[in-house]
């Protein structure tokens, strides 16, 4: 939410636009209640409120009557343009409409009242967005640490890209202690928030529909709580509609999601990256997940040359997964020869546990806790987190980007040849 022309100005604690006497009356013995000055409770509903912000400094919260609005949600929008971020609004109307209600939150609503108001109703709501103005934003506690994004890439289908994230996430978040959010972009067929038994909520889609409403508040409000310090962003976009985007939603989410938390994990389907290279182009971690197979050998070498070509700077780690010892279609070592690097980190195949984490609702990685295969998370937790660590010391000194890869080159092998050929392309 953003007014470009704007007096400057500190924020009135609150401002109210109603469209008759009594809801004036109401609100200002309600606003009285609570400190707040009631000569900014005027008249003149909906279309005042837009005409008043945008010339003037939005306040911290703001009361508006939708009574007279003949399209509430296009109207709502057009207030989001002229106000800014971190109001909290309330609206009131008359429409007694589930729909209305929901699309008025996920446009960024705090709360919506149904007329005729009671005053201890707007007493309650007022008292919410108070205490949601004071409570802690993501951003104010944790401004001091850094941010790391990592790009979970899946070699080919089915790899288990999708595992691999919500796991990452979970470990980072709880053993790795840092607040991180966790940005599934396969729209139609994310894995994210059911793998983690979330209701995906609209947020992901919002954001693609209307990327110049991202903004710190759009993320507080669209993000999914999965627990105190993950949270998720994805989307079960509905399969008959085709997703238009030119990427630059993507891209502003990661934005600012840099802002907000100190670790993104971002699950990007390949069909996301080839068309929008730019979407890791901030990405401190790549994480290639494979399997150990002829086709996942030849797309590894393909994608690693896309990588380096694209992103020459980044940090590529790559996982196998599924991993089976001696069983598999090829062992480690022709895997590793043909690609020309080693694997930095195997995780097993694991049949009993993913599905015990499916009908569970949660992470594998949590599952695996106490288990041998908790080794594979906290290694990799490690090694990204090492990872970010030495990037931003890095940074810090020299302002550029740590290089890798390059020095884990494996090397090369017969199938190596074979593959290396059939991968060309
Ligand atoms: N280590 C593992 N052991 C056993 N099963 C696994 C493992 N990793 C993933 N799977 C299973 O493989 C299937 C595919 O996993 P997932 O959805 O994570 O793959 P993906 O690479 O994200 O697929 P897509 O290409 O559809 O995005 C899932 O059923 C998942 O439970
Ligand atoms: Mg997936």
């Amino acid at each position: 939410m953003n007014a470009p022309f704007k007096a400057a100005g500190l924020r009135d604690p609150f401002n109210a636009f109603v469209c008759d006497d009594d809801t004036l009356e109401l609100i200002r013995v309600a606003a009285a209640d609570l400190g707040w000055p009631i000569e900014k409770c005027n008249k003149g509903g909906l279309r005042n409120a837009v005409q008043s912000l945008s010339v003037s400094a939005s306040p911290n919260i703001l009361f508006v009557d939708m009574s007279e609005s003949g399209d509430p949600i296009n109207d709502i929008n057009a207030l989001a343009e002229v106000c800014e971020p971190g109001t909290v609004v309330i609206a009131a109307g008359q429409v007694n409409d589930v729909r209305l209600y929901r699309d008025l939150l996920s446009s960024g609503i705090q709360d919506y009242l149904l007329k005729p108001l009671s005053l201890d109703q707007v007493r309650e709501s007022f008292t919410m967005a108070q205490a949601m103005l004071s409570a802690p934003k993501h951003a104010d506690m944790h401004d001091d640490k850094p941010h790391h994004m990592t790009a979970v890439v899946g070699v080919r289908g089915g790899v288990g890209a999708s595992l691999v994230s919500t796991s990452l996430a979970w470990v980072m978040s709880e053993q790795g202690g840092r607040q991180t959010a966790l940005l599934d972009l396969d729209v139609h067929f994310g894995t994210g928030a059911l793998t983690l038994d979330l209701e995906p909520g609209r947020g992901l889609i919002d954001a693609i529909d209307n990327p110049s409403r991202i903004d710190g508040l759009f993320i507080e409000r669209a993000m999914v709580r999965a627990s105190d310090k993950l949270s998720l962003l994805s989307a079960e976009a509905p399969i008959h509609q085709p997703v238009m985007t030119d990427g630059s939603a993507f891209f502003q989410l990661e934005e600012e999601l840099r802002g907000a938390f100190e670790m993104t994990i971002v699950d990007i389907p390949r069909h996301v990256l080839i068309p929008f290279p730019h979407l890791v182009q901030e990405a401190g971690t790549i994480l290639l997940v494979s399997d150990v197979t002829l086709a996942s050998a030849r797309d590894t070498i393909r994608l690693l040359s896309w990588f380096k070509h694209h992103v020459p700077g980044a940090r590529v780690i790559l996982a196998a997964n599924k991993y089976q010892n001696a069983v598999g279609e090829l062992s480690r070592k022709e895997f590793e020869s043909s690609i020309e690097r080693p694997i930095d980190i195997t995780i097993p195949f694991d049949p009993k546990l993913v599905s015990q984490a499916a009908k569970l609702g949660k992470s594998y990685a949590e599952i695996c806790k106490g288990t041998k295969g908790a080794q594979a998370w906290s290694s990799l937790m490690r090694i990204v987190i090492d990872g970010a660590d030495e990037s931003n010391e890095e940074a810090a000194a020299t302002g550029k980007a740590k290089p890798a890869g390059g020095s884990l080159l494996g090397k090369l092998g017969g199938l190596g040849t074979l593959v290396a050929k059939k991968g060309a392309k």
